[in-house]
């Protein structure tokens, strides 16, 4: 990959900041736990995978930077850490796996010097970050099978490198097929209001030489009706245990699209991406952002002031409209209910 998206180097997060993005690439340094969760809500870095790693950075920078005489002190300021980051982003559970995770390590070596802790800390966020690289190309292997040589897939959001350590989910399912020598095409939605499908999607993908066309979210159905699509892989930010997903807001609307074209529809995303304590996605926490992500575009208003606005950052796809879920242990179909249970115990 020609990018970083998040590393740990010289004690040191560095990120590229994706607010900024295409206009200019610029990587920004992180010294302190506040400014990581500060980056998060402000989606310098973005995509569920993505801020799991960020926020498991910012903790083990947090814990380096704690003051205690005694155990009981260090945990409870570890116990604040995890709260500031556990209130950046409500609905990608990637963030809450990597904060329980990090919580984990430290407990277990709770009768230990806390600069032994600190060290555990810091070598646990950069293995989650390593293996979320891995994790992906294990995604991208089982997804390439899916995808038809010649193929164009329509993609929502950015589940991409941007969105993960690196490699990504659904285009790292993309980027699979692509390295196996498939003729992949990508028709990429723009992804309103944030626009990640225009500024990211578009991006990564033209640095790696992958054909993608830029459409707005408003014309995905024409192309899917005219027959130019012939399959769907988006991302997701929390599965629930009967598979219902929680993707970007616009994705419900593309997958019943999907549907009444005959069009398949596959979401591809790491087993951290599971929340299986949740029967159905009625359950899964929508974020609602800033009314001026809709109100403006690049500081210029395109709306009159003091406008009503609704602005979801997500919505729920039920299950029955999801082909299959592509995960780093297989491919699941049908009886969501009972086949990612048995994934994750596998
Ligand atoms: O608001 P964002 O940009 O964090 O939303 C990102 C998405 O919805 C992605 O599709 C999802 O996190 C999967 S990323 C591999």
């Amino acid at each position: 990959m020609s990018f970083r998206t998040i590393e740990w180097r010289d004690n040191k997060v560095i990120m590229i900041d994706q607010t900024r993005l295409p206009r200019e690439e610029v990587y920004v340094e992180y010294t302190d736990f506040k400014s990581v969760a500060e980056a998060i809500r402000g989606m310098v870095v973005r995509g569920a995978p993505a801020i799991g790693v960020a926020a498991a950075m910012g903790i083990a920078l947090g814990a380096r930077d704690i003051i205690a005489d005694t155990q009981e002190s260090f945990f409870q300021q570890l116990s604040n850490i995890c709260d500031v980051m556990a209130k950046t982003r409500p609905t990608a559970v990637n963030l809450f796996w990597a904060i329980e995770r990090m919580k984990r390590v430290a407990e277990g070596y709770r009768d230990r010097d806390l600069n032994f802790i600190r060290e555990m800390l810091k070598a646990e966020a950069i293995r989650v970050e390593e293996e979320d690289q891995q994790i992906c190309r294990s995604i991208g292997r089982h997804g390439a099978a899916v995808i038809k040589e010649g193929a164009t897939v329509l993609t929502h959001c950015n589940a991409g490198g941007l969105a993960t350590a690196g490699y990504g989910t659904a285009l790292g399912v993309i980027r699979a097929a692509h390295e196996a020598g498939k003729n992949v095409k990508v028709f990429a939605d723009e992804t309103r209001p944030w626009l990640q499908g225009a500024r990211l999607t578009a991006w990564e993908l033209m640095k790696e030489g992958i054909p993608v066309t830029l459409i707005s979210d408003n014309m995905a159905g024409f192309f899917m009706k005219k027959g130019e699509i012939d399959c769907i892989v988006v991302g997701a930010d929390r599965i629930a245990a009967n598979g219902d997903t929680a993707n970007k807001i616009g994705t419900y609307s593309v997958a019943v699209l999907a549907k009444e074209n005959r069009i398949p529809f596959y979401v591809a995303a790491p087993i951290s991406t599971l929340d299986l304590t949740l029967a159905s996605g009625d359950d899964i926490p929508i974020e609602e952002r800033h009314s001026r992500e809709v109100t403006h575009l690049n500081g210029f208003p395109i709306a009159p002031e003091g406008v009503m606005v609704r602005n979801p950052a997500f919505d729920v796809t039920p299950a029955r409209y999801i082909t299959g879920i592509i995960t780093e242990k297989g491919v699941v179909r049908g009886d969501y209910e009972r086949e990612l249970k048995a994934l994750v115990g596998k």
